[in-house]
């Protein structure tokens, strides 16, 4: 069999095969409640055969959301909403898992399918944002910088969500220190300009993570903790994947059982160059470097593109986002691809769909009983 469609222990946790879904913003919640769209959109993948199905980026302060739309588990509501879509997750055989989120100096934005771009004024909506130093992203409204006492609410806010996401049955807990976000800020040079213990030296820039990562352990420690990463800012002076392997391997000191690796978003003039599997080799080296389990996303469409990333040992698992959306049954698919149907997890309701010799020649499978 693949190894892409054979299970992987982490820990605890089972997964029954090493196709995820990466986390995906919707844009669409209200007062951070996800809604009947999120259980939809997130259950589908799970009759899809997926192996985890990782939830979007989740705000765990109100000034952390990406947009207006995010959702969010700074409350009791938003934990309640969340878990029957959770339950329908992990009904369907995939691990549910949530990305738990902080956007720094990117909060405070238009979705991306709104009219307009860059910073929602505060008199429709938006609100300032924070950021280790007050630097703006290019294109967005200056963020304050956290002083002492925001950077120990912003801990105490990811151990809170951390316990609202395992309460609501979530089985993976991701933390989310990539694309240029709070977390990512407080670690690049670019943006972290502090001259107090959480700036300067890579100890110092990391130091914001490990508490997060320390914290999220300790309040939800039935959960399996992943970290997101951008393995590079794709720009000079910057976040590198040396950087990446040394933190991720601190980071698994306090708890983190896996790594996934992403690249860029913290600056506008990133040179990056995307194609298919274009952030791969990223994954592979912080994988060497580190030797730590990792996962590749990033332009991975099919499955024997997905097969041949594990047999060359470039990552323990694959992500994809925008291939979940244009085909919600990948895994199902990815099996058939590889020549094994069976080996992917059909929902016993879509069997009759299921590729397979013996059923094609079976004219009662055709026609119905
Ligand atoms: C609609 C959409 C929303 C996304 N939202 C998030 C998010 O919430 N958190 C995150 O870390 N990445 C997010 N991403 C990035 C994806 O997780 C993924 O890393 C990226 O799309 C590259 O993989 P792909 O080529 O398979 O889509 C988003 C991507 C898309 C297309």
């Amino acid at each position: 069999m693949s190894l892409l469609l054979s299970p992987f222990d982490l820990g605890t946790t089972t997964f029954r095969n090493r196709l995820w879904v990466a986390p995906m913003c919707q844009y669409s919640a209200v007062e951070g409640v996800p809604n009947d769209w999120h259980h939809v959109h997130l259950a589908q993948f799970a009759s899809g055969g997926a192996g985890l199905v990782i939830a979007e980026a989740t705000a765990v302060v109100p000034e952390g959301r990406i947009s207006p739309g995010d959702t969010g588990l700074w409350n009791d509501a938003q934990r309640e909403a969340w878990a029957p879509i959770a339950g329908a997750i992990r009904a369907r055989g995939a691990v549910p898992g949530i990305q738990l989120a902080h956007a720094g100096r990117k909060a405070s934005t238009f979705a991306p399918f709104a009219s307009e771009r860059g910073s929602v004024p505060r008199d429709r909506g938006g609100w300032q944002t924070v950021a280790p130093s007050a630097i703006a992203f290019e294109g967005l409204a200056e963020p304050a910088a956290l002083d002492l006492a925001g950077i120990d609410a912003v801990v105490t806010a990811f151990a809170d969500a951390a316990r609202r996401a395992a309460a609501a049955g979530f089985g993976v807990l991701e933390v989310h220190a990539a694309h240029g976000y709070l977390l990512h800020q407080f670690l690049s040079p670019l943006s972290n300009r502090r001259d107090d213990h959480y700036g300067g030296s890579l100890e110092n820039r990391a130091r914001l993570l490990l508490r997060v990562v320390e914290a999220v352990a300790t309040a939800a420690p039935a959960a399996t903790l992943f970290v997101r990463f951008s393995g590079t800012d794709w720009a000079d002076g910057g976040w590198d994947v040396m950087q990446t392997a040394t933190v991720a391997s601190w980071a698994a000191d306090r708890g983190a059982q896996f790594f996934d690796i992403s690249s860029g978003g913290l600056v506008a003039h990133q040179q990056i160059r995307v194609g298919p599997g274009y952030q791969v080799p990223v994954a592979a080296q912080v994988r060497r470097l580190a030797g730590l389990p990792v996962s590749a996303v990033g332009e991975i469409t099919d499955g024997p593109q997905a097969e041949q990333i594990l047999q060359a040992g470039d990552a323990d698992a694959v992500m994809a986002g925008r291939e979940w959306l244009r085909d919600p049954h990948f895994a199902l698919r990815a099996a058939t691809e590889l020549g094994e149907p069976d080996a992917a997890s059909w929902p016993q309701q879509y069997l009759r769909a299921r590729p397979r010799a013996a059923l094609a020649h079976d004219a009662s499978a055709a026609v119905g009983r």
